[in-house]
């Protein structure tokens, strides 16, 4: 079994952009620049949009963050990303989720101009990726596509069965492994909760893509001997023998799995650190006008 070292393969990327903007820079270019929106006081958003921009800062980004407070009028950003839209400093925008419920999350993210979309989450984007124009990927299908590649995982022809339907994770990433390019080329199948006869389904996959949502839901008996695993479940789940009485696992029983994969994610340090390294990859090709010229 090999792992697929996410938090390695994210360092290195940070790596090769760092040395991209010192070059653009020594051009004279300036740097690219990210923003994010944040509303309300949701620990697990504050602790997304602080890594981002220490990221940020670790590449030679700029960075710069629009907090207001949980009861802000829907308009307030709707005006902000308006605003974003049309500063020329400002690259890449990504409006922290979920928003608070008197906000319509879908009207705000089709209020982002798709140039400046580097979450991937705008309707333009989507369709672009699905009809394999140049687009923004959202930040863990493009984690996982660059782990797959990385990780010198042959892709073509292979079965992908992908648990999970979500716009951000299953639905994407269903899409990208079925396109006719590297990483590509599979036979996807997606499976949910109304899926039956899982565990025969998810027996013939070659690759195997986890975004259930359901600590420790794929069991040995669901993977086949040599099969690819990614893992993007992240839960806390009680552990009283450890110091902060918690610990992180995935979707799948990694103990047990491992004994079978021939490559798999670990958790924590598998998927989760190449999604802002994600984000980081698409706010350099918006600063270049890589994808919409
Ligand atoms: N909330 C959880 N994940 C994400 C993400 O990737 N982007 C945004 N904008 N919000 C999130």
């Amino acid at each position: 079994m090999e792992l697929i070292d996410g938090k390695k393969i994210a360092a290195a990327i940070k790596v090769e952009i760092a040395a991209e903007v010192k070059r653009m820079m020594d051009k004279g270019a300036r740097p690219p620049h990210l923003a994010a929106i944040l509303v309300g006081e949701d620990p697990a958003s504050e602790t997304y949009v602080r890594n981002k921009s220490r990221s940020c800062k670790e590449v030679g980004f700029d960075s710069s963050t629009y907090k207001f407070p949980a009861d802000v009028p829907e308009k307030e950003i709707l005006d902000t990303v308006g605003f974003i839209n049309e500063d020329p400093d400002i690259d890449g925008l990504i409006v922290q989720l979920p928003l608070p419920a008197h906000i319509d999350n879908q009207k705000v993210i089709e209020a982002i101009r798709p140039e400046k979309d580097v979450d991937g989450f705008h309707p333009v984007n989507v369709g672009r990726t699905t009809i394999g124009l140049s687009s923004y990927v959202s930040a863990t299908p493009y984690g996982i596509l660059e782990l797959l590649m990385r990780s010198g995982i042959e892709t073509s022809g292979k079965n992908c069965v992908i648990l999970g339907r979500s716009n951000i994770v299953g639905k994407p990433m269903s899409i990208l492994m079925m396109r006719n390019e590297e990483p590509g080329n599979s036979t996807v199948t997606v499976c949910h909760s109304k899926t039956r006869n899982l565990a025969e389904i998810t027996s013939a996959a070659d690759i195997l893509i986890v975004a259930i949502g359901r600590p420790g839901f794929v069991t040995a008996d669901m993977v086949r001997e040599g099969a690819v695993v990614i893992d993007v479940g992240i839960h806390r789940v009680e552990a009283p023998e450890t110091k902060s009485g918690f610990r992180l696992v995935g979707d799948v029983q990694f103990e047990e799995v491992s004994a079978k994969a021939s490559h798999i994610t670990p958790v924590p340090g598998g998927v989760g650190p190449m999604t802002i390294v994600s984000l980081l990859m698409n706010t350099l090709k918006a600063c270049k006008k890589e994808i919409y010229g």
